[in-house]
Order: C-alpha cells, then structure tokens, then sequence
C-alpha cells in the first residue's frame, strides 16, 4: 500500500520509490506538510508541520486546496458564488476513502493503470457547511514511479445554484520557496518549446493560455527547481495538466519566501453553474518529484505518459517512417504526383504515405472548403480509393489528413448551417486563416463530423490520420448554451472535442492517429492520451529543430514527437543545412520525410536509403529507450542527446554542431545512464575503430567529438554492450 493513514492525527502519506507527499488535518482544513524524497512511514515521523504564527490566521498555512476570503490572501485554488452574490466558502474536511488503482475521470483523458498494484488513489472530502459545497481532492501516487496525480470534483450538495469562478486541478505549498526558479516552455508558430527558467521573486510567476488551445505560447507545464538544480542533480518538481483548452499555472511567492503553486484549467472568462446535485470534474495535474535533476523528471514523465496515458494499438508498437506531401505539393497536386512519391518512398524503404490537405471540396487555397469532407474528384478523379490502391499498391500504408474542428465560411457546410459556429450571435466572427472553429458543444455538430470522417474510414483503407487544428477560438460563445452557460463554451468545446475523439479512435483502433495544432500548439498530454503521437511544429529547419525536440522532450517522449526532413532552402527560414543533418535531428524523434521525393539527386537517395535503414535498426530504442540530454542548444553551438536501452546494453548517441568555429577547441561529451561495471562496443557513423571503453570511462571521461570544418554538422554513435 502505498498510501498510509494516521486517522487520530489527519495525517496522510502518500509514498512511493523515492518520494513522500504528505497532508494533514489542521482545524479540519487539509495543510500541505512535504513533498520531497521518501520518508519512511514510522512513529518518529512527525512535526513536519509549520508552525504558522498565531496572529497569522490561515495566511501562512501551506494548504492542499486554498479558499479566498477567510484570511489566506494568497492565489486560491477554487471559488464559488451563491446565488446571494456572495463568494466565501469555507471547507472542512468530512472523511476520506482509500482505493487501489486508479479511477478513470468521467469525459476527461487521464493517466491510468493496467494493475490495481500499480497506484493507489486516496479520495479526501471536504465541505461548506454553510452552502453545501462539496470538494472531494483526489490523489493517485504510483508505488514505482515518483508521480502524484491530482485533481477535484466539486459537487452542489446544497438546495441552491452555485456558481463555479475558478476550479483548478492541484495547489502546492512550498514553504522555503526562496531558492524556488520556475522552468517552463515558451513560443510561438513555429517555435514552440523554447525553454525558459527564471528565478522566482515575491509576486506572482504566471503563465497561460486563454486561446481555447494549450497553444503554442505556452505549454501546459512547469517545473519548480532549485536555483542548483541541473540536468543531472537535484530537486525538480513538476507539474503537468491533462489538458487541451486553455489553462493557467502560478507560483505567487508571499512575504514570507514561501511559494504557492497552482494550476488548472484558465479562471479567466470561466464559470461553471452547478445546479443541486450537479458535480464538476477538473482536469488532472501530473506532479512528479526528482531529487537527480530535470532529465529524471523528463524520463520519469516519458515512461508514464508512453505507457499509462497513451493508449490504443499503436501505444507500443513501433511508428511507421512516413512521407507526408504538404510541402512537397502544399495544395497543388494529383493523383499521379501522389503516387509518384509514393512510388519512389517505396523504393527508399519508407513505410506510410500521408496525403495532407487540400484532398476535399473546392480546397485549392486555405481560404475554402473545411467542413465539406468529401474528395475533390479534380484532382482525383478516382477519389481517395484509387489513391490508397495506388498507395497500397506501391507497398506503403495510406494516411490522410483532416482539420475536423473547423468550418471555412465558404463551404456547403457554412451556407447550410452558419450557427454551427463558435460565435457570438448578432456579432462580427473573426477569421483566422479564412476559418471559423465548429461548436463542438453541440451533439449535431459532433455527429455530423463523426459521420463524415466514418465514412470515409470505412469506405478506404486508412492506416494513420493526422488531425489538425489551425486557429484559436474568439468570439467565445454558443448560439446552444443558454446566458447562464457561455461561461462554460470553451471547457465544454474541450469536452465536445474529448467525446468525438473518444468514439472516433476507439471505433477505428486499426488507425494511428497524429495531432497536429499548425504544429505544436496543442502538444500536450490532452491530446496524446487520444492519439500517441504529435506533430511537433511546422518548422522543419534542423537547427531550429534542435531546440524544438530538446524542450518538447523536457515532458514529453519521443515516441510522441513528430519530426521529418524537409526539402532546402528550408520553407519557414529559409535555411540550407546538409541532408545528413536534417535527418540526423529527424531520426531522433518519430521520423518521416516531407518533400518531395522525386526530386532527389541519385546521390541523396542513397543518404536517404542508408537514414531509413539506420533508423529501422535503431527505431525502437529511439521510441522506447531512455532518453538523456546531454548538451543543451540552448545554451551555445552545440547538441547532444541520447537514448538508452532498459537493460543499458544498447545506447545511441547523436550530437550536433550548429555553427562552424574557427580553429575550434577540443568537444566531448559525457554519456550518461550505461552501467559503469558494463564493456561497450562504440561504433560511430564517420567510420574509424570500433573500441570498446567501459560505461564509467564513458560517463567520466566522454567520447571526443570531431565535426568537419563546415556549419551544420552531426554525427552519432552506438553502443552495445559486450
Ligand atoms: C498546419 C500543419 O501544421 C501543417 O503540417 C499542414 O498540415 C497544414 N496545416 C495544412 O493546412
């Protein structure tokens, strides 16, 4: 068991391999006491509350779900209005529960367990006597891995309405918070995932997005570290939503250095009526605890989100290479130009052709079309059946993509329903890319969108669908949901959206699914538990690249994350970098070309055969093994990462130099996570010996690196152990 309980002292300790989290009962308000690396469950375990000072009130209490308006003036983790306007509550605790496993949140992705040994959850209930209000906070700790999952449910047990202003998923107190920087992933299109960390100050550290869409600003991720903590030691603590709409995340440091973290679904423009005996679920926030530095946060995150938030066929199987056409063609294309890069991917070893968009309607530009999910007989005279034999013919899978929450303003669609809009009635509806986004609040929409993208599944044989989604949401309201209820449009849109994915991939389980947002803009464990893998930006530059995958990979596995070659000079910055090492940057993630294939010289298509066949060899310790960073593009010329097996007998490494340097220094790099006592056998790709070196000398010493005189350089190694 991995949750014990004093019940004489409120005391609760949720514990795991190398973690304790621990609550208490003060004044029947639940007080946050550690969360740090394991204690061990024993008489002596005590008087790990603070002490708050008595003229304090509850302002300096560390609390496991903060209320505002009772004396802690700190950022809250919920509130609530009466339907007297007022908006104090105050919550007691109840009683508590105790299960194995994990319970599946209703209508909303989560993270699970195969085995109830796996996790226990701990259920507390708290309530406002005054109103009725009742919380239950949940808390779900993995015996082997050092994760708390956290989220609330609230509940109108009272005879009146209650209005929900803000339900956010987890809080956490951090006492001695001084030394506390705040780590998180900042962007835009085409830039995602750049990693950020900046020291925390009295005040509030906040990021968010308020875009409908995790989005590509921000991810829906921090980690508070110590100001000492690296890549490799030291306290990280990370806090990861289950969610795809728009979220905040706060650490407010007080007067005092101590720190509140808080994090959920966006308060800004919510609100939630909760009539008598209604109850509001909110997404779940992953917490997880490393005492080893950000990289064992990373590696602990890309274990659990693999196995036990992926689902599906294709959670453990390896991903197809893929050629995707989008910038081989963007919209201008036929059946024969299709199948001419198929033709050719098939003689390169690839293994799935995607045919991106442009396939329905009338869609010659961006600007028409969304919504009308029928095959443009134009340009494909014999529709996508003809196209998929073609493919299918060629030997490669067929995939197809679709950009299903949206409808263009000019299509059969719009002019049949123009309500069928997220929109304000009677107000001007910005476009954005020429689109407006569907009411995914509303059944008929969902269904109609169910029924098209069926049809078309079970009409052709589809292997993969890459699922796009190209703008944010404005005008945010329902022309459905009563006055009351706008508040609630855009969480409900995400329902919407969790519902359709819900029926679509779990009636089609034979097709892999990509998400896609222009790229990353909805990277996040949302989106993945519907669909294992996303397409991680629309920049496909390799040097951008680096820094992409290096800050996605700070939450995210790589099996998630999509990463193709394309064609040079490179289509977002113009960029020309050599083949070898845009395919080196690709093959370190979920691998694929995008270009067009016909226009290889011989001499590159037998870079590119030898790429595919080096990543077929290598592809599952890529997509399974553990990942370690080893230098950070962030910080200079240089990138390395690499990837080891469970058993460390098998590693790869890749490492990269950006710019050339004139009369360089000597480079190396330290490998990490080999076994010291293990004999490697090291095999690099610009040929030479292969030696054999020890994993200790490997990790203390490092390999030396040597890159030619040019910009834009890379190479890899293997390793297996003797
Ligand atoms: C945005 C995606 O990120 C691209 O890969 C491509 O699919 C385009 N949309 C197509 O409109």
């Amino acid at each position: 068991m991995s949750i014990h309980v004093r019940e004489q002292e409120g005391w609760f300790h949720l514990q795991s391999e190398k973690m304790s989290y621990i609550l208490q009962l003060q004044g029947g308000l639940p007080a946050h006491v550690y969360w740090g690396g394991r204690l061990e469950e024993r008489a002596s375990l005590k008087d790990l509350a603070v002490k708050t000072p008595e003229n304090a009130g509850i302002d300096r209490l560390p609390q496991e779900y903060p209320q505002y308006g009772s004396g802690d003036f700190r950022v809250p983790a919920y509130q609530a209005e009466l339907t007297d306007g007022t908006r104090v509550t105050e919550l007691r605790y109840t009683g508590y529960r105790i299960m194995p496993g994990k319970p599946a949140l209703d209508g909303l992705p989560a993270v699970y367990t195969e085995q109830d040994e796996e996790a226990d959850t701990l259920e507390l209930d708290l309530e406002d006597a005054y109103c009725g209000l009742k919380v239950t906070l949940l808390y779900t700790v993995f015996a082997q891995r050092n994760v708390v999952v956290r989220s609330a449910r609230l509940v109108n047990g009272g005879a009146a309405d209650l209005r929900l202003r803000r339900a956010l998923s987890a809080s956490v107190d951090f006492t001695e918070g001084e030394d506390l920087e705040m780590l998180y992933l900042s962007g835009s299109w085409s830039r995602e995932a750049a990693l950020k960390r900046r020291p925390l100050l009295a005040g509030g550290t906040r990021i968010d997005s308020k875009r409908g869409v995790s989005s590509h600003q921000f991810n829906p991720f921090a980690a508070l570290v110590r100001q000492d903590t690296t890549e490799e030691a030291g306290e990280a603590y990370g806090f990861s939503l289950v969610y795809s709409g728009g979220f905040e995340a706060e650490a407010e440091m007080d007067a005092f250095g101590s720190v509140r973290f808080v994090m959920g679904l966006n308060s800004f423009d919510f609100s939630w009526l909760l009539q008598p005996g209604e109850q509001f679920q909110t997404p779940e926030a992953v917490l997880v605890y490393s005492a080893e530095g950000i990289g064992d946060m990373s590696r602990t995150y890309h274990r659990l989100y693999r196995t036990r938030l992926c689902r599906g066929e294709y959670r453990d199987k390896e991903r197809p290479i893929l050629v995707n056409n989008w910038e081989a063609t963007y919209f201008n294309f036929n059946a024969d130009k299709l199948d001419a890069i198929a033709e050719e991917g098939a003689k390169l070893g690839i293994e799935l052709f995607v045919l991106d968009d442009g396939w329905f309607g009338k869609r010659d530009a961006d600007n028409s079309s969304l919504g009308d999910w029928v095959e443009d007989r134009r340009k494909l005279p014999g529709g996508l059946a003809d196209v998929a034999a073609r493919v299918n013919g060629a030997g490669l899978k067929f995939g197809l993509w679709f950009e299903p929450e949206m409808i263009s303003p000019d299509s059969e669609l719009y002019r049949k329903h123009p309500d069928w809009c997220i929109h304000v009635p009677g107000r001007r509806r910005t476009e954005a890319r020429w689109q407006l986004v569907l009411d995914y609040t509303r059944r008929e929409v969902r269904d109609y969108i169910y029924d098209a993208m069926a049809a078309i599944f079970k009409a052709v044989p589809i292997n993969y669908v890459k699922w796009d989604m190209n703008r944010y949401l404005t005008e945010i309201g329902s022309a459905e949901l009563p006055a009351e209820r706008q508040g609630e449009t855009a969480h409900r849109y995400v329902l919407g959206l969790y519902e359709l994915l819900e029926r679509i991939t779990g009636d089609f389980p034979q097709i892999l699914f990509e998400s896609c947002s222009s790229g990353g803009g909805r990277f996040d464990p949302g989106m993945l538990y519907y669909m294992p893998q996303t397409w991680t930006s629309d920049d496909t530059d390799g040097a951008e690249r680096l820094k992409i995958q290096y800050g996605t990979s700070l939450v995210y596995p790589v099996s998630a994350i999509g990463a193709h070659v394309s064609a040079v000079p490179n289509h977002q910055v113009g960029r020309i970098t050599p083949l070898e090492f845009r395919g080196d940057v690709a093959m370190s993630g979920n691998f694929g070309y995008e270009l067009d294939l016909t226009k290889f010289t011989d001499d590159e298509k037998e870079i590119v055969k030898r790429q595919i066949a080096d990543y077929k060899e290598v592809r599952s310790l890529v997509q399974t093994g553990d990942l370690y960073r080893l230098k950070n593009p962030f910080d200079g010329n240089e990138a390395a990462w690499m990837f080891v097996s469970a058993d460390k007998r098998q590693a790869l490494v890749y490492h990269f130099k950006v710019m050339a340097t004139p009369h360089p220094a000597i480079s190396s790099v330290k490998l990490r996570g080999l076994a010291s006592g293990l004999e490697y056998r090291v095999t690099s790709n610009k040929g030479g010996e292969t030696v054999v070196y020890g994993g200790d000398r490997l990790m203390r010493k490092g390999l030396a690196l040597s890159y030619a005189q040019q910009d834009y350089q890379s190479g890899w190694f293997k390793l297996q152990a003797e």
